[in-house]
């Protein structure tokens, strides 16, 4: 790796505190420019998109994650106003919380329990552990982000006796998502056997007119927070998704604005060569092939970064994943992400990284600031940070030297701005590699089909139960039940829903567990 290099092919964009360099991918020198047709259509699509096109074609949206951080931009004035009375509002409930005006059964809000899933979670728990501080922070953020019984008991025996300083945000872009609906019964079950009134607790952040809606209105909730249709799930957390959890933490959501516009601003341009979003799009075609041939390892050093490859994995991976094109041919799209955190990872998998298989290209994110007071030093003139940053160099260089190609991200400290930056970085590079691949970005048809076999599963396991009460006491193999049920091709589905029925006080036993084919179960 040459000095020139380096320097052709690191971009610092110094009013935003902020580099990328991609020197460490191993592209000719003729590809910047041969690819730049193709860039250039992907910047028009990307303009049409921020103009109001429906940029989403099979679900008929527009995709105005853009407008939320500036709102001028939307396509009109009605847009506009209702993205800034949004604003305006979760400042509002955000300042009356923190008040003590809006208060809970007990006294003033300390916590909250926000329930969502997906894009309705992952970009809240991302900024509120970048961000947060124990020892500062306004109120404590707790999640459901499952319909895992035990997960939640967890949650709730951290928050017990605190259930009536606990405001519930309940967020569902659809309102109809299991998981979540799931999360907010199990919720209210837990707020009412505390004797507490679960919709004087509770907060709503979804689509208008959707079930979850309709329920905050009925039960005559706090308050509720729109989500619009033309704001996806995985890029929503710069809407009322992210910004409300945000707000009262007590993170500053207009610094976290104003770095996702300003990075929007930076990404905007048509040069290639000075849009980091354009060349991250670039280097993902390059070392992938154009087709996810190899992984994306992101790796921060920085703790506060943790979840921001979990974030990015749904980002990356929900809107590149597609089985077909735009133009409707079999493409089996995508990129594979995963990471977590240097330097703690170099004692996990990047020992494979090294020396394994090569399967993957790395994004690094430095962090220049090492934390807010002085560093003792743990060795004569070096601090932990010190420590923290040859792992990261040492790392990088070793995997270059190896073959391995990397990316780095330059940021000076984890700021509201950085986080909005980052946020914004890839948003954008995820649209402009959609385009290059031509995929919709924007739609999540394996998601639907995930929670419609769920469906179906469940209908089963009814017909099961509903089943066997007609026969209690009465030992069946699981054939003499598919049989009975007429669902012959169902014997494995079959015996692994009454498996787990078993271990559940649900009022099914089994009286012998092998050979499984003799297994015997009945219910009470
Ligand atoms: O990004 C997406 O669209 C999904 O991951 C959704 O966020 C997730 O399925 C949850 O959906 P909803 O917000 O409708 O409950």
């Amino acid at each position: 790796m040459s000095w020139s290099k380096f320097n052709e092919y690191y971009l610092p964009i110094d009013e935003l505190d902020f580099a990328l360099d991609i020197s460490r991918i191993d592209f000719s020198d003729g590809y910047l420019a041969e690819m730049e047709p193709r860039m250039q259509s992907a910047f028009s699509a990307m303009d049409a998109l921020e103009a109001g096109s429906i940029a989403n074609p099979d679900e008929g949206r527009m995709v105005g994650h853009y407008w939320l951080r500036n709102p001028q931009l939307a396509p009109n004035s009605e847009l506009t106003r209702a993205i800034e009375d949004c604003l305006r509002q979760i400042k509002q409930i955000t300042a009356d919380v923190h008040a003590g005006i809006i208060a809970g059964g007990n006294g003033p809000f300390k916590n909250c329990l926000i329930i969502g899933i997906g894009g309705s979670a992952l970009g809240p728990q991302f900024v509120a552990d970048a961000l947060g501080c124990p020892k500062h922070d306004k109120m404590r953020l707790f999640f459901f982000d499952n319909t895992d019984p035990d997960g939640m008991d967890r949650t709730l025996a951290t928050l017990d006796g605190q259930l009536g300083q606990t405001l519930a945000i309940v967020i569902s872009k659809s309102g109809g998502t299991p998981e979540t609906r799931n999360g907010m019964l199990e919720a209210q079950a837990a707020y009412q056997a505390a004797g507490l009134e679960f919709p004087k607790h509770a907060i709503a952040i979804t689509g208008e007119g959707s079930k979850l809606d309709k329920v905050a209105v009925s039960e005559n909730w706090i308050t509720r927070l729109p989500m619009w249709d033309w704001v996806g799930g995985r890029t929503s957390e710069l809407a009322a998704v992210g910004l409300l959890p945000a707000a009262l933490q007590g993170l500053d959501i207009d610094r976290i604005l104003g770095g996702a516009a300003a990075m929007d601003t930076a990404t905007r341009v048509h040069e290639t060569a000075k849009n980091p979003a354009a060349l991250l799009a670039l280097m993902w075609y390059f070392a992938t092939d154009g087709k996810g041939s190899k992984d994306m390892v992101v790796l921060p050093y920085k703790d506060r970064l943790m979840l921001f490859s979990k974030y990015l994995q749904q980002l990356v991976m929900e809107s590149l994943g597609k089985e077909t094109d735009l133009d409707g041919n079999c493409v089996y799209q995508g990129i594979a992400v995963y990471g977590n955190k240097g330097s703690t990872d170099q004692h996990a998998y990047v020992q494979q990284l090294r020396e394994g298989v090569h399967n993957f290209f790395v994004t690094f994110i430095e962090v220049l600031k090492d934390r807010s007071g002085d560093s003792i030093e743990v060795e004569p003139g070096a601090t932990s940070g010190d420590f923290l940053q040859g792992f990261y160099l040492g790392t990088r260089d070793a995997l270059h030297e190896n073959g391995r190609q990397s990316i780095t991200i330059t940021i000076r400290d984890v700021t509201p701005e950085a986080i909005g930056q980052l946020i914004a970085l890839f948003e954008r590079a995820v649209g402009l590699y959609a385009s290059l691949i031509n995929v919709n970005a924007y739609h999540q048809p394996g998601v639907e089909a995930g929670k419609k076999a769920a469906t179906k599963v469940l209908d089963l396991e009814r017909k099961i139960i509903t089943f066997l009460r007609t026969k209690p006491k009465n030992p069946m193999t699981v054939s003499d039940i598919a049989q009975d049920l007429n669902l012959e091709s169902y014997e494995e589905l079959i015996f692994k829903l009454l498996n787990r029925l078993t271990v559940n006080n649900r009022g099914v036993n089994i009286t012998q567990r092998s050979p499984i084919t003799q297994s015997l179960f009945h219910s009470d």
